[in-house]
């Protein structure tokens, strides 16, 4: 069986790429920690839509969990065509304040497990001809971030890494997006202990980043800025020089994080 395998789909952008592709008739298979709230997803994405679903409860920082996943789609004999790497986290603060741990996790999240899964399920999909996979990245990969180092530089990757892919998988029929959302109304800013209100004046909706998303891979698009205000900042950042973008971002984050001398 085919199947779209989303990663981080228990809440967020994550659960609404699981409920507009339920509607669009794709076969899911559900990826994140929360078991019971993924197993709820499946009953209601089932129920509604009559498609298959099924989840694996898996972290994906645990060592060798992107192995463990491939394997469980193999043995169920599951052909993932397309897949949405979409799991990840920020955190925010000086730099050396922050929890060594909880860093280097999110570059095993952001980062390592992405490009794993992107190297496990390619193969296939080259083989068939046929897929889409789409990394979740962010308007923060544009420009590097100060007292956001190592969220920003994750997903400078990300959006890197997807392009340069993309373009090796061209011809094989595979879409390969770099999707990238700016300030979303998720669960996204309290899992990083942000307060996103005191930063944005507006934020997306997770259905306004899925449906920009959705629209981008009907045009065959490997980057897509979700919102027409989040472009226009990300083509500023492009054409701004980065020292003037760290020093405006430092002026505004450096009052509530900045160390005394
Ligand atoms: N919200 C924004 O403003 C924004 C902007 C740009 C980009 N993004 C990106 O969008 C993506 C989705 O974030 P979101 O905004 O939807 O945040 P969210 O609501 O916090 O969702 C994050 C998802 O990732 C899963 N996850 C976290 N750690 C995991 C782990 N170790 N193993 C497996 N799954 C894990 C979570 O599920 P469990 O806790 O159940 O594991 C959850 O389903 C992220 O890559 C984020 O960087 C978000």
């Amino acid at each position: 069986m085919t199947v779209s395998l989303i990663t981080g789909a228990s809440s967020g952008i994550g659960e609404a790429f699981a409920r507009r592709l339920a509607a669009e008739g794709h076969e899911l298979l559900l990826v994140a920690r929360s078991e019971a709230k993924l197993a709820a997803l499946c009953d209601e994405l089932r129920a509604a839509h009559g498609i298959t679903a099924n989840y694996v409860a898996i972290d994906l920082t645990d060592f060798e969990a992107d192995r463990r996943l491939f394997q469980e789609t193999e043995r169920h004999g599951l052909e993932v065509d397309w897949l949405i790497n979409n799991a990840g986290f920020g955190s925010m603060g000086d730099f050396t304040e922050l929890d060594l741990e909880r860093e280097l996790e999110m570059i095993g999240l952001n980062v390592m497990a992405l490009v794993a899964l992107t190297h496990r399920y390619l193969p296939g999909m080259r083989q068939r001809k046929s897929g889409v996979i789409v990394n979740v990245s962010s308007t923060a990969s544009y420009q590097p971030i100060p007292y956001m180092a190592t969220y920003a530089a994750t997903k400078a990757f990300v959006t890197s890494f997807s392009q340069a892919i993309a373009e090796e998988n061209r011809q094989f029929g595979i879409l390969v997006q770099a999707l990238c959302p700016g300030p979303t109304d998720t669960e996204f800013f309290e899992n990083a202990r942000i307060d996103p209100t005191s930063m944005f004046k507006q934020q997306q909706t997770a259905e306004d980043v899925v449906e920009a998303a959705m629209r981008a891979i009907g045009r065959g698009k490997t980057k897509a800025v979700s919102g027409w205000m989040n472009k226009t900042v990300a083509t500023a950042s492009l054409i701004a020089p980065d020292r003037l973008i760290t020093r405006a971002v430092g002026a505004v984050l450096g009052p509530k994080f900045r160390k005394k001398k």
